[in-house]
């Protein structure tokens, strides 16, 4: 059995903050922002927004569902993928079958945040493989601004994330139309959870009873997002080409094959180091992170998503998705759209 791409839709909420919009607030600049992550805008719900994490995957699953030509009473499982859901728990999945009236099919949260919708899809496919799903409906979303600390305090992490949405249907198929998913691996390294985490409100740091304590001083670095940037920036530049190396293994590809790689958004620079490693053409590698900013789990549907509206990728392609994020964790796809 092959798990094939039917459809594919993607979503952002209409508010575009720029770096000047950032300068505004914090000790920032354009060319700072620019220079270290190439990132020129991102869409942010904000806090007082009425578009939590679920409402920005309904909206991309829609697009999906109509691009892949299904009824959505086809769906018959959910996987969706963030780190920033609506409540602390239940995850975004029940609620997408709510909102989407589905029956009462199956509905997983992962939460891989960066490599979230690697893993997803992953899972989709083995599901898949193992004839348990026809048609599996994988989201990515984040909306990151409901959390941010967007104070000068927390310009090393605010000015790179962004909120928005991808989804993709994730058919069975016989078909010898296309081969669809042809390698996959996850992978995680534990150790280093805090170099990039959000302590508050897991039970590690007794929460409840410190913030219920009017003496409490807040630790702000636990309380928002906290990235060691230089760290994680030399783990990715090392897990990305291995992730990569070893789904081309698995397929028994060569890099020569690939028609286009699309790496989580994390930083330009990470994308333009992978593309002068791996020796790829500027149209081999699809970057949308100057728009959108890092969207974490929805990095990697969204850049997709837009590749095929805009005709960067087509139907047969050889497409590489590969991501490395918080945990640490990190993984590659390699498909055939
Ligand atoms: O998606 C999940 C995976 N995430 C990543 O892959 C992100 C990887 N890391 C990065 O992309 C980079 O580390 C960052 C873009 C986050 C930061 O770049 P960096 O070159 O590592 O900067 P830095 O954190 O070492 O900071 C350099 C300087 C510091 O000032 P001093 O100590 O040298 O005086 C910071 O305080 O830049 C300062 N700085 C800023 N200045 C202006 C930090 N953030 C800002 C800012 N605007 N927004």
């Amino acid at each position: 059995m092959k798990s094939i791409i039917k459809g594919m839709g993607h979503y952002v909420p209409d508010n575009i903050v720029t770096n000047d919009d950032l300068a505004k607030i914090m000790d920032t600049n354009d060319e700072w922002i620019t220079e270290r992550t190439g990132i020129k805008e991102r869409r942010h719900v904000g806090r007082d927004g009425d578009e939590p994490t679920s409402i920005l995957g309904y909206k991309a699953s829609l697009k999906a569902i109509e691009n892949a030509g299904i009824d959505k009473s086809e769906i018959d499982f959910i996987i969706f993928a963030t780190l920033s859901p609506d409540l602390y728990f239940p995850g975004c999945g029940v609620q997408l079958q709510n909102y989407l009236e589905l029956d009462t099919i199956g509905a997983l949260d992962v939460r891989n945040q960066c490599s979230g919708f690697i893993y997803a899809l992953s899972t989709a496919h083995a599901y898949i493989q193992a004839g348990m799903y026809k048609n599996i409906l994988v989201v990515g979303a984040e909306n990151h601004s409901f959390g941010l600390d967007m104070t000068t305090r927390g310009r090393g992490v605010s000015v790179i994330f962004g909120d928005g949405a991808g989804a993709m249907i994730v058919s069975a198929s016989e078909d010898d139309s296309s081969d669809g998913i042809l390698a996959c691996n996850m992978h995680s390294e534990g150790k280093y959870d805090e170099e990039l985490t959000m302590a508050f409100p897991g039970t590690k740091y007794g929460w409840v009873d410190k913030l219920l304590d009017e003496n409490y001083e807040v630790d702000y670095q636990k309380i928002y997002p906290y990235m060691n940037g230089t760290f994680v920036f030399k783990h990715a530049v090392t897990r990305f080409p291995e992730t990569i190396k070893e789904s081309f293994e698995k397929a028994g590809k060569s890099i020569e094959d690939l028609d286009i790689l699309i790496p989580h958004q994390a930083n330009l620079r990470i994308s333009q180091f992978l593309q002068k490693k791996m020796g790829l053409r500027d149209d081999q590698v699809f970057d949308n992170i100057q728009k959108y900013g890092n969207t974490t789990a929805a990095s990697i549907p969204l850049a997709l998503s837009e590749a095929v509206e805009q005709g960067k990728v087509q139907r047969g392609d050889l497409v590489c998705l590969a991501a490395f994020g918080a945990g640490f964790t990190w993984g590659s796809v390699l498909l055939r759209y």
